[in-house]
């Protein structure tokens, strides 16, 4: 069948333009990381891979248990799970790209999602989520620059009762209003 070769192709494009930008983020400003951290960061993640068998099946639980150690997958686990697993580099970020709950990214020590659901919508969160971005100084999507906060917009969260709604890591806030958002972040 010529789709799914079509959809193999778009995938592997896909995952080639972010290994770049990642490649990119990482040889940027905050490249200088020094080597006793990224040698404690290999060794921590040794000790992961340690823990899993070579098979291919084990590459989900491999990816989310790297996630949970370090907050998202660099190219540096990538290419280590890759290498562990004796697969592509390519066929790893296929698969990690496939699942929404694999980040590339660092993410801040507060995640910090706003819901652009309908109900939520309705009730004025746009004004909510600029707020938090002015606050914050961050488009969604990002993170500051001290790691603290990262920003996202999300489908509907589930709680439509109380929208607007803003969840600070595992904390709910139900009809947040722009003048909340402040308090809500521990800035007050
Ligand atoms: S639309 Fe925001 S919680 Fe449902």
């Amino acid at each position: 069948m010529i789709w799914p070769r079509l959809m193999q192709r778009a995938l592997l494009k896909r995952c080639l333009h972010l290994r770049n930008s990642l490649i990119q983020t990482k040889s940027g400003k905050g490249a200088g990381k020094n080597m006793s951290n990224e040698t404690d960061a290999n060794g921590r993640l040794d000790d992961i891979l340690a823990g899993y068998g070579i098979e291919r099946s084990n590459i989900i639980p491999i990816l989310q248990a790297v996630q949970a150690e370090f907050g998202y997958l660099s190219v540096g686990s990538i290419s280590a799970i890759a290498k562990y697993l004796r697969l592509s580099e390519s066929v790893v970020y296929g698969v990690s790209t496939f699942y929404a709950q694999f980040k590339f990214v660092p993410v801040g020590k507060r995640l910090i999602r706003v819901c652009r659901g309908t109900a939520c919508h309705v009730r004025g969160v746009s004004r909510v989520l600029d707020e938090t971005s002015k606050l914050l100084g961050i488009d969604p999507g990002e993170t500051t620059a001290d790691l603290e906060y990262s920003l996202e917009s999300i489908a509907c969260f589930g709680s439509c009762a109380l929208a607007p709604v803003m969840v600070v890591n595992d904390d709910v806030h139900g009809k947040v209003t722009p003048d909340k958002v402040k308090q809500i972040l521990g800035e007050d």
